[in-house]
């Protein structure tokens, strides 16, 4: 199938293009390269430099490239940026969905999954939340993914598009951004790598579910693919497993501990150290797959053991 991947040019939409790559599609990439770099993709995936709230050249690329399906990544992903800039996040985040939506509706995509977030979209829970949880989200970050499902699902009922949200956990891996929702994996590994002390906000005690990009990929691929009866559905992506900063900044450790003895180094990785708590952090997030299993057969397979180490090699081959 022709797939128009939106934001391919990140983190996670790069690895969709690979995944879609290996299962015989034809990817093509849509990416301001705000955040993305060229570098993510393979040199022959056709490529267009174009921002998606710029509604003629965005219109321009779908008549040229008239895909079956659409993957929308592109987003303002930060967080904190969505605090301070409401509005630009806005603008990204709802306009430029809105025009993806439209020029979908237009050239009679089949099917459009949308990248949503179960971190920003339940807030606090201490039991891993399924897709009934009621939505509690407290950044205009969350917001615009909540309101962002809401315009999917009007899409499907009025415009015929299937509509499938993926609300992602924390996500991590290689050509993680550290600016992300998840961008604690990506921070840690450059400061161990660089011999520094890594600092986790107040106690370290805050919960969250990382899932390994790979496995987001090919819940993506699975969500395109598979036939699915719902006109519009959400679905959790995660693994449902909670591990606290504490542990992970561990695990983190321990990983680079192994790269430096293979190198000969013998020197200890530093410890990290405890700063203020930041502001807003919710204590605990995780989600519940168990639908994902149910309705697209996918379930993770990479644990933080393996996904870990894979992800601070890749930081340590591009430094
Ligand atoms: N990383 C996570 O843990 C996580 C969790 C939940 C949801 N998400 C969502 O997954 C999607 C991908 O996130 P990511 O972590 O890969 O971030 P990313 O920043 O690496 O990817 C986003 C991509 O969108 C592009 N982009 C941004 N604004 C654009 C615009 N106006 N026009 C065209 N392209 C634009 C960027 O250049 C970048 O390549 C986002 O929608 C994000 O909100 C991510």
């Amino acid at each position: 199938m022709r797939v128009l991947v939106t934001g391919g040019a990140g983190f996670i939409g790069s690895h969709i293009v690979d995944a879609l790559l290996q299962r015989g599609h034809i990817p093509f990439v849509v990416d301001n390269l705000s955040t993305g770099s060229r570098w993510n993709l393979p040199a022959d995936v056709p490529f267009f430099e174009v921002d998606i709230c710029d509604a003629n050249r965005l219109s321009e690329v779908f008549d040229t490239v008239q895909p079956d399906w659409v993957c929308h990544q592109a987003a303002q992903m930060s967080v904190s940026r969505s605090m301070r800039e409401p509005a630009v996040d806005a603008e990204v985040n709802v306009i430029g969905l809105l025009r993806v939506l439209e020029n979908s509706a237009r050239v009679n995509v089949q099917k459009l999954v949308f990248a949503s977030s179960g971190g920003v979209l339940y807030g606090d829970v201490s039991v891993p939340a399924a897709e009934n949880s009621p939505a509690n989200p407290i950044s205009p970050y969350g917001i615009a993914k909540w309101v962002g499902e809401k315009y999917l699902e009007f899409f499907s009922r009025e415009r015929g598009i299937q509509g499938v949200a993926l609300r992602y956990a924390n996500v991590y891996g290689p050509r993680q951004n550290p600016h992300g929702e998840a961008g604690v994996v990506a921070i840690f590994s450059q400061r161990l790598l660089a011999g520094e002390s890594p600092t986790i906000n107040g106690d370290g005690r805050y919960i969250r579910d990382y899932v390994y990009v790979q496995d987001v990929a090919r819940a993506n691929v699975l969500a395109l693919e598979s036939p699915l009866s719902a006109r519009n559905i959400a679905i959790n992506i995660g693994t449902g497993r909670s591990t606290d900063v504490n542990q992970l900044a561990e695990l983190m450790r321990d990983g680079v501990s192994d790269i430096w003895r293979s190198a000969g180094r013998s020197d200890p990785v530093p410890a990290c150290l405890h700063g203020v708590p930041r502001s807003g952090d919710l204590r605990s997030n995780l989600v519940n797959a168990a639908f994902a299993k149910s309705v697209l057969n996918w379930q993770p397979e990479v644990p933080l053991e393996v996904g870990i180490p894979e992800t601070i090699r890749w930081f340590a081959e591009i430094r």
